[in-house]
């Protein structure tokens, strides 16, 4: 793993965007070509909403959320995500999962917790972290910061395709809903709202492949000296 570029800092990417845009795929692509760490804080609010969602906490109460989340213990290891001990990453895939962390993401004690673990893990290792505010809020000095969109109705193809892959019986119709309600929840709200850092570089992978989407980041690296040589 390498874990510092050459000024011996730590490298930090920020891949933000709506859900559906790709940015899981691309930052998973991105750690792997620099073989450094990669974090899905979008899977950190699922785990939070799912574990207050099954306790039954109101999503606005800050002083029962404060208490109950002293309980959570959150890992990552190979990838996989741990709920003190648990392994539940297939879990937070559904799109209920998505919905509850959009819902419960909305309060700051919960921003401020899934904040501090991630900045915890960021001190010590070189990441690529996607989400929504990484780029804004969460490491706004983030070595490169990448916003990516598509249009709604290719995330929704996407987001669906990638449902029906895990057998959730879900329609076109109900994910494009869905994303909808999600992109105007995540963008409107009041703290953190989702929009690109200024100094971010706005890519649109409607119509690219993984692999192009990769090729422009990578190009991007190489102009930062963040990795391998120059961009022919
Ligand atoms: O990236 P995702 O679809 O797994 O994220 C699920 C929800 O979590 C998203 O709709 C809003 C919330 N989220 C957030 O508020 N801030 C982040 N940095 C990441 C996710």
């Amino acid at each position: 793993m390498r874990f510092q570029n050459s000024n011996n800092k730590t490298i930090k990417i920020a891949i933000d965007g709506p859900a559906g845009s790709g940015k899981s795929t691309i930052a998973q692509k991105i750690s792997d070509l620099l073989n450094i760490f990669y974090l899905s804080s979008g899977a950190i609010y699922r785990i939070i909403g799912c574990f207050l969602d099954c306790k039954q906490i109101n999503p606005e109460d800050s002083d029962s959320i404060v208490q109950i989340l002293k309980e959570v213990k959150i890992e990552i290891k190979d990838n996989r995500y741990f709920l003190n001990g648990e392994d539940v990453s297939d879990k937070i895939k559904s799109s209920k999962s998505g919905m509850l962390a959009s819902i419960y993401s909305k309060n700051p004690v919960v921003r401020k917790k899934v904040n501090d673990i991630i900045r915890e893990i960021s001190e010590k290792n070189s990441i690529v972290i996607d989400g929504r505010d990484i780029g804004t809020v969460v490491l706004p000095n983030s070595d490169l910061k990448i916003f990516l969109t598509a249009s709604l109705e290719e995330r929704a193809r996407r987001r669906w395709k990638e449902l029906k892959e895990k057998e959730e019986n879900i329609s076109y119709e109900e994910v494009l809903k869905e994303i909808e309600e999600r992109d105007k929840a995540d963008s409107t709200r009041d703290i953190s709202p989702l929009q690109p850092a200024e100094d971010a570089i706005i890519i649109d992978t409607t119509d690219k492949t993984i692999e192009d989407v990769v090729e422009e980041i990578s190009c991007l690296l190489k102009e930062k000296g963040l990795y391998g040589n120059n961009c022919s």
